[in-house]
Order: structure tokens, then C-alpha cells, then sequence
């Protein structure tokens, strides 16, 4: 054989194997360090994406923004509950195409870690394990009982071999580098006795017993056996330490923001927070950081939990509900991550020292045999800046903030120092645009269907019975509604009949939401609160002589998803009574009951498109208003663009809702209590917690539910809607999320590395001229300069104004260089202003540009 075919061969093979180098077998290891993969030490940051939270359709982009943003890893739960559902019926369609979301990272070139639980509490219904298990007979949940550990095993063993057969672990050629048995299992362990212990163990030794080749790990575990690495969750996870010496220090959910609840204000975790905290970590020996959540997305149909938990699970996080970079979170957290990259080979290889340069100032320096050396210099004092040396040089630290250093000298980033763009993101409603298919498309606007279900026992009862029941007892979570119904004889000689006195109705629940029905009308709606899901009322009723029915719709808002024996907390009436009979105060709790489980229209699937005609709807011209128990129902277009969707329910009142059959979720417009404490601007100094920066007070916490845009045909769309207690459908809009504007404001001390272009320069340095750089959504330019001033500016994205100090050309230069662009880069140097303005000033820019 000639040679030249000989080194064609040759060149074929290398081709050959290079293309199928993310299908070869890779070694993930670990030491006391980091995760080792294929022999090296590697920093790993993670963002957590849930596959049910979005769909399918969705996958590829967010996957793709979150690499772009500098993310290495996928992180997700695997969610039981929504693939058995029922023993051995398993279900691994649509929005639960666990195999195909896990291909979509591989794919992206990215690494996954699975956390299966199968608990995964995650604000998710009962916290991922199916109802159903509670009620296998001698079934208690997450302690040595014996059906629990039958049915997790059986679980986690079909996962596995699930990822197994698609080649989907590393020691395969896949993307999972690590999985987690269990849950934040070590708050609750001391809970269950011995039976926690043994339990704990167990799950670990199942766990490892599946051979994945990939190391396990247990999070917020606090005696892990050696065989797994336990790992922290938390707002900081600075000072955390693996029990054992020999394991790598992880921090599996880091929160940068929080969940919202039905009723409460809205929770934010200020950016530059966020990024003190991961590199606070860095700083102090992690190397692999999660973000939960990266993306919270949406918990579509009735999969939130709880209690209370609302539909949007948008969590504050760098990319929002609707698959939209969240600025500047998103890019200040890639800025970061690109900082912290630079530092990986000393970090990970260098030898650690501390230096106290302050009371609450520190650095740490990692330097390796070759010379290498990187430091993070922080400053933990919660209000002070401050000025420190280190190696002879002055470093300028903004309170509660980290400087870093990849090469011990030049700063490329700090994270109070916000340099990424900021994105104006408005919700712009439109109108529901009637389909050409529905019958009256002539009418101005869209024409409502309606169907009214009865109060009460709408057919057959399920059941009749001497008292109150549980209420998940008795639906086991088929749904979300139960009627409870009796009846009550009003003597005509009764005294409130002639002095108009009503009665008054005493109702005390476990939970979590009630109307009241007196003889079909809504009397009353109570209901709990993310905080304390049990609440009590007292309302005047209207009662007649004779007899009277008095039917309780009982609702459930999402189960609980964690705590202690968390399966067996109760929803539902404890106590009726009424008073100011004659008699004094009736008791009807132990009165006869009858009980129907569910809506007439769950029941015939009305909101599904093959069984519409399930019922016989009532076409009228203007849709009643304000009325209870309505099902509405309109045939409408997709709306206009490309944008992502919510429906506006601003004026509805608290229901389900659907599109093409696919379930959007619950939706209740319930606002939060004006007495709550928000906050106008957020101060990112100091520890976070929850409640620290709220907004949102007075204001319903989630007036718009995501609908995907995949969901939508451009005709023909049945958009269905199931309401309790009244609302007016002619206000329900779509509105398209648009970014409008953007907007950048930094000092030309800004540390410029956050530009894409500017990398180190050949002479080794980093080029230290401060950027600015915008850029607006895919197939938008940047279409006018709303406000440029380069100097001494004043306030904030929407509200900058000119101060003292102005270079009369900012506008043009702006101009000049971004319009009619997608995006645009600005350096703050003479070649573009006027460096010589007012010397004695450390001067900014700040830029708002529109996009369209
Ligand atoms: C994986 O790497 C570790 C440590 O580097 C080593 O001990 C182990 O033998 C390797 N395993 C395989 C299957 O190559
Ligand atoms: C929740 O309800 C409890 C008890 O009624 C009340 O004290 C608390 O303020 C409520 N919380 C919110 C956030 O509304
Ligand atoms: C700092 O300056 C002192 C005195 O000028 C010098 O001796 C020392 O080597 C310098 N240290 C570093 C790290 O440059
Ligand atoms: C539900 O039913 C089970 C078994 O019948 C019972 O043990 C449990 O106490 C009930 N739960 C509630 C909250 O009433
Ligand atoms: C009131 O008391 C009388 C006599 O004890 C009884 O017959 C009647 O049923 C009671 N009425 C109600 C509404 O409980």
C-alpha cells in the first residue's frame, strides 16, 4: 500500500475518533480537592434546570444560554411522581423526556448531574414522591420502613438502567459525571430515631450498589458514609467542610433568589450578592457550584407544591420563567465565571495560603510549582469599603465584595461591580385575537363557551358519611377540589328570619382554600398562606325556613413537599358550626356529609380538545362576570411575534387554566398584603435571606402564567378556563415579554475582562480600559440612543440623568458605534471620549439604548 493512503487511513481514523470523542468512556474520580476527570482536577460550575419546569422545545436554548453564560454542568432532579404513575406505569413523555433532555446537554457538550432522590422535595408536588405510595398499606415515607425502600429501589434501579442503556453515564461516553441519592435527608434524620439512621445508610449503600461508575452524592447529609460525598446548600457556603477530610467540597444549591408563594411578596437576590457568594466559595477551597436554580421555570398544572407554592417558579434566576437571560444577573454570573476560569489551574493545583489584610479583609493565594499564582481578595464588611495592600499594591474593595486576581497582580473582577448590561423587560398585552374556525368570528373580540358546574354534590355522591374526612385522604391528589355537602332545617319560628340578624358560619381547616355555598350561592372564600396552611373564618350566611344545603368547596394549593413525616399533614374542614339559631350554636361537624370528589368538568375532561363537547356550553354574547364555579372556553389565534407568553389573569379570580389541553396551571391573582416590607432599591451588603429584598407589596404575586409558545398553532387555539368564585374574561390578555431597552453604567476603573474581545495581550498583560457592551434580543437592533452621558451620571436603568460632569459628544459616539446593531462594544478611552473632563473625577458612562 502506498504511503499517502496509508496516512489517508490514518488521517480517517483520528477523524473518526475525534467525532466520536463524546461517546468515549471518560473517568470521573475525586480527591480531597475536586472532581478528577480523566486524571485532572476540575473547577465545575453547574445550573440546575428542571426537564418539567419548561418543554421540550425550550431544552435547546436554555441549555445553550446557560453554556454561554459559562456554565459547565446541568444539574436536575429526577421527578417520581411524574413518571410512575401508579406502580409500574411509567410515563417518560413531553415535558417528562428525561432521556432527551439529558441528550440535549450532551449534545451542547455539557456535563449533567442527576440528583434522582426520588425525594427531591424542589417546591414540587409532595415532594416528587407519587401519592399513591402513601397509601400502599404500611408505607412511611424516607425511614427504614420496608415498601418505601421496595418502591425507591425499584425507582432508582429503572432510572439507572434507563441512563445505562442510553450510555448516558461518563464511565460510558455520556455526560453524568455525579448523581444524588436522597435529599437534604440531615435536618430531618434525628426525626425518625434509629430507623433515620439505618435508613440513610441504606440509601447510600443502594445507591453505590448501582454501579454507575460515577461518584454519588448525598447533599446536607450530615453522616454520610464514606462511600458518598456530602455537600452543602445554602444562601453561602464559604465555611463548609465534607465531614471527611479526603472529600472535595461541593455546594450543590446555591439560591439566588427564592420561591414565591400565593399571597406573599415577590423574593430577590441581588447579583452582586450572589457573586460574593460563589466566589467566597472558590476563594475558600470549593470546586464545583451549583446554581438552584439557574432556570426555576414554570410549575405547569397542579406539579407545584407547598403548600401555596405559585405556578411561576421563576426564583430570581439568571435566566427568568420565560427563557429570557435575567440582566444583569446573567451576564455579571458569566463575567464572574470567566474570572474564576482564569484561576482554575492554581486554584486547583496550588498550594493555599491566607493572608489577614484587615479586621474583615482577607486574601487567599494559590500558587503552584510552576509559578502560577492566583488570589481572592475580600472584604466582608457589610458596610464599609476599603483599601487594602497586598504584595505592595493598593487594592480598592467595595464593601461586601471579592476581588479577583488570576495572576496575584491585576484585578479582572469584582463582584459589587456590575459591568454587564441591564435589560428593561416589559409585558405587553394584546388582545385575544378571535380564530378564523370559531363560529362567531364577526363578533368584535372572542367569543366566551361557557359551562356553570353545580355547588355541591354534583351527581351521584362518591360517598355519604357521619363527619368531616381528610381531604387528601379522599381525593389522593386526582385533584385539587372537594365538595363537602350537608344540609340544615331552618325552623320558620326562627328569629333571624324576621330581624334579618344572619346567622354566622365558623369554619376552622387544615387547609388550604374554601368557598362556601349556601342553597348554590357563594356565601364566603378563606384559604391559608405559604406560612401557616390552616386558617378559620367567621362569615354571615344566608339561610332560608326549611331546609338549607350548605356545600364547602375544599381546596388543596400543591402538598407539601418536605418536613418530617411531611406525608402525613391533613388538608380539609375540622369544625362547622353555626350560630345564632335558636338553639344557639349548631354543630354540624358531626353531621351527615356527602362527598364528591372533583368537578363535573375534570371529570369529563372538557379542558382536553378530543372531549369538548363533553357538555353542552352556552354561547352568549357577553360572558357572565364575577360568577362562581365557570367553565369559559374561546377558540383564539396565536399571538402575533415570537416573544415569550403569559396570560394576563389580573382580573380573574382563582381557577385553572388550559391551552390545546395542555395544562398551564393555577392561576390566582392573590395579592400580597400592602403591610408586607418591600424595598425601592436592594442593598446587596450583608448576609441575604429571604425576605431581605421584596418586592411586589399590595400587588397580586403572579398576575401572568407562562404559556409556551410551543403550545400555540397560529389558528384554532382552545383556550380554556376553570373559575371558582368569579372574574370577567373579557380582561384575560396575552402579553409578550419583550426586552425594550438596555442599558450599561460603569466607571472607567472597571476592570474591562467582563469584554469579550479584550483577552490578555501579547505582552502577557490585561488590558485595563473599561467596555461597555450592549446587546439587544436575536433579530433586534438597536434602534435609537435614549440617554448617553459620559462623566458623572446619575441614577438608574429608565432614569439616568445627566450630573455636573458631561461630554457633550456622548450621544453621537454612542450612536456612532451601536446603531443599527444587534450589538456593540465601547471602550471608555480616548479614541472614543473626552478622557480630560474634569480630572479630578473618576468618571462613568452610562448608556440606555432601545431595541427593536
Ligand atoms: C479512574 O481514576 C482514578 C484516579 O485517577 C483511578 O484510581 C481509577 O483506577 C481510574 N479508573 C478507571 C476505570 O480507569
Ligand atoms: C399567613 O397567615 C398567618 C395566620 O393567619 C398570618 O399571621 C401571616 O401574616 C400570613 N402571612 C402572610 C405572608 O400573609
Ligand atoms: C514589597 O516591598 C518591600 C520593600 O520595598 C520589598 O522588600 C518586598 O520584596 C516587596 N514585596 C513584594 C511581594 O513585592
Ligand atoms: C389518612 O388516612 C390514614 C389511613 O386511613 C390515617 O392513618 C391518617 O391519619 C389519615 N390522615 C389524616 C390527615 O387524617
Ligand atoms: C334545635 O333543638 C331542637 C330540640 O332540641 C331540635 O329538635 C332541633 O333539631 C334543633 N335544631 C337544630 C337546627 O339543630
Amino acid at each position: 500500500m502506498a504511503s499517502s493512503s496509508l496516512s489517508l487511513l490514518l488521517l480517517l481514523f483520528i477523524l473518526a475518533s475525534l467525532l466520536s470523542a463524546s461517546t468515549v468512556a471518560y473517568n470521573v474520580s475525586y480527591d480531597s480537592r475536586s472532581l478528577i476527570i480523566n486524571g485532572h482536577r476540575k473547577l465545575l460550575i453547574s445550573a440546575a434546570i428542571h426537564y418539567p419546569r419548561s418543554v421540550p422545545a425550550m431544552w435547546p436554548g436554555l441549555v445553550d444560554l446557560a453554556k454561554k453564560g459559562g456554565v459547565d454542568v446541568i444539574e436536575t432532579y429526577v421527578f417520581w411522581n411524574g413518571h410512575e404513575l401508579s406502580p409500574d406505569n411509567y410515563y417518560f413523555g413531553g415535558r417528562y423526556d428525561l432521556v432527551k433532555f439529558c441528550k440535549i446537554v450532551q449534545q451542547a457538550g455539557m456535563y449533567l448531574i442527576l440528583r434522582i432522590g426520588p425525594f427531591v422535595a424542589a417546591e414540587w408536588n409532595f415532594g416528587g414522591v407519587p401519592v399513591w405510595l402513601h397509601y400502599v398499606p404500611g408505607t412511611v415515607f424516607r425511614t427504614d420502613n420496608e415498601p418505601f425502600k421496595h418502591y425507591m429501589q425499584k425507582f432508582m434501579t429503572y432510572i439507572v438502567n434507563m441512563m445505562k442503556k442510553e450510555k448516558l453515564f461518563a464511565s460510558q461516553g455520556g455526560p453524568i459525571i455525579l448523581a444524588q441519592v436522597e435529599n437534604e435527608y440531615g435536618f430531618y434524620e434525628t426525626a425518625y430515631g434509629e430507623g433515620g439512621k439505618r435508613y440513610a445508610q441504606w440509601s447510600a449503600s443502594m445507591a453505590v450498589a448501582q454501579n454507575t461508575g460515577v461518584p454519588w452524592i448525598m447533599c446536607q447529609q450530615f453522616d454520610p458514609p464514606d462511600t458518598v460525598i456530602d455537600t452543602c446548600n445554602s444562601f453561602y457556603c464559604d465555611n463548609f467542610k465534607p465531614i471527611s477530610p479526603h472529600k472535595p467540597k461541593f455546594w450543590t444549591e446555591n439560591w439566588p433568589g427564592w420561591f414565591k408563594t400565593f399571597g406573599a411578596s415577590d423574593p430577590h437576590r441581588p447579583p452582586e450578592d450572589v457573586a460574593f457568594s460563589v466566589a467566597r466559595f472558590f476563594q475558600k477551597g470549593g470546586s464545583l457550584q451549583n446554581y438552584y436554580m439557574y432556570h426555576g421555570g414554570t410549575n405547569f398544572g397542579r406539579t407545584s407544591g407547598g403548600p401555596f407554592i405559585t405556578t411561576s417558579y421563576d426564583y430570581d434566576a439568571p435566566i427568568d420563567e420565560y427563557g429570557l437571560a435575567r440582566c444583569p444577573k446573567w451576564g455579571h454570573l458569566k463575567d464572574l465565571h470567566r474570572s474564576i476560569k482564569l484561576c482554575e489551574h492554581a486554584l486547583l493545583n496550588g498550594e493555599p495560603s491566607l493572608l489577614s489584610l484587615g479586621p474583615s479583609q482577607e486574601a487567599d493565594v494559590y500558587e503552584d510549582p510552576t509559578g502560577a499564582c492566583t488570589a481572592f481578595i475580600s472584604n466582608m464588611d457589610d458596610k464599609n469599603d476599603k483599601t487594602v495592600v497586598f504584595r505592595n499594591t493598593s487594592y480598592y474593595l467595595p464593601a461586601w465584595s471579592v476581588s479577583i486576581l488570576p495572576d496575584c497582580k491585576n484585578v479582572v473582577f469584582n463582584t459589587a461591580k456590575v459591568g454587564s448590561q441591564t435589560s428593561v423587560v416589559e409585558m405587553i398585552p394584546t388582545d385575544l385575537q378571535p380564530s378564523a374556525t370559531s363560529p362567531n368570528k364577526d363578533l368584535k373580540g372572542v367569543q366566551w363557551d361557557v359551562f356553570v358546574e353545580k355547588a355541591g354534590a354534583w351527581d351521584t355522591a362518591d360517598f355519604t358519611k357521619n363527619g368531616l374526612v381528610d381531604h387528601i385522604n379522599t381525593t389522593k391528589d386526582t385533584t385539587d377540589y372537594l365538595w363537602y355537602t350537608t344540609s340544615l332545617h331552618v325552623d320558620e319560628t326562627e328569629e333571624f328570619l324576621k330581624n334579618g340578624r344572619s346567622p354566622m358560619l365558623l369554619v376552622e381547616s387544615k387547609g388550604h382554600a374554601m368557598h362556601v355555598f349556601v342553597n348554590k350561592k357563594l356565601q364566603a372564600s378563606a384559604s391559608g398562606n405559604g406560612t401557616v396552611s390552616r386558617f378559620k373564618f367567621t362569615s354571615p350566611i344566608s339561610l332560608k325556613a326549611g331546609n338549607n344545603e350548605i356545600a364547602l368547596l375544599s381546596m388543596t394549593v400543591g402538598l407539601q413537599n418536605a418536613g418530617a413525616f411531611y406525608e402525613w399533614i391533613g388538608a380539609g374542614p375540622t369544625s362547622v358550626r353555626i350560630e345564632g339559631l335558636k338553639n344557639g350554636t349548631v354543630d354540624l361537624s358531626t353531621s351527615i356529609w356527602t362527598y364528591k370528589i372533583g368537578l363535573q368538568g375534570e371529570h369529563l375532561r372538557i379542558y382536553d380538545t378530543n372531549n369538548l363537547n363533553a357538555v353542552k356550553w352556552e354561547s352568549t354574547p357577553e360572558p357572565p362576570k364575577q360568577q362562581p364555579l365557570t367553565w369559559y372556553k374561546a377558540v383564539v389565534d396565536s399571538p402575533p411575534g415570537n416573544e415569550p407568553i403569559g396570560l394576563d389573569m389580573m382580573h380573574m379570580g382563582k381557577g385553572l387554566a388550559w391551552l390545546n389541553g395542555e395544562e398551564i396551571g393555577r392561576y390566582w391573582p392573590r395579592k400580597a398584603s400592602k403591610y408586607e416590607i418591600c424595598v425601592q432599591k436592594c442593598d446587596y451588603r450583608g448576609k441575604f435571606s429571604p425576605n431581605k429584598c421584596n418586592t411586589g407589596c399590595g400587588e397580586p404575586t403572579q398576575r401572568w402564567y407562562h404559556v409556551p409558545r410551543s403550545w400555540f398553532k397560529p389558528s384554532g387555539n382552545i383556550l380554556v378556563i376553570f373559575e371558582e368564585k368569579g372574574g370577567d374574561p373579557t380582561q384575560i390578555r396575552f402579553s409578550a415579554r419583550k426586552v425594550s431597552n438596555v442599558c450599561s453604567h460603569i466607571s472607567e476603573d472597571h476592570p474591562s475582562f467582563y469584554s469579550e474581545s479584550l483577552q490578555k495581550s501579547s505582552t502577557g498583560e490585561y488590558s485595563n480600559k473599561a467596555t461597555v457592551s450592549l446587546k439587544c434580543p436575536t433579530n433586534k437592533q438597536i434602534s435609537a440612543v435614549k440617554f448617553a452621558s459620559f462623566g458623572d451620571p446619575v441614577g438608574t436603568c429608565g432614569s439616568y440623568a445627566r450630573g455636573q460632569c458631561h461630554d457633550p459628544n456622548s450621544v453621537l459616539v454612542v450612536g456612532k458605534v451601536c446603531l443599527h446593531k444587534n450589538d456593540c462594544e465601547l471602550e471608555l478611552s480616548k479614541k472614543n471620549f473626552d478622557m480630560e473632563l474634569c480630572p479630578s473625577l473618576v468618571k462613568k458612562l452610562a448608556v440606555e439604548v432601545v431595541c427593536s
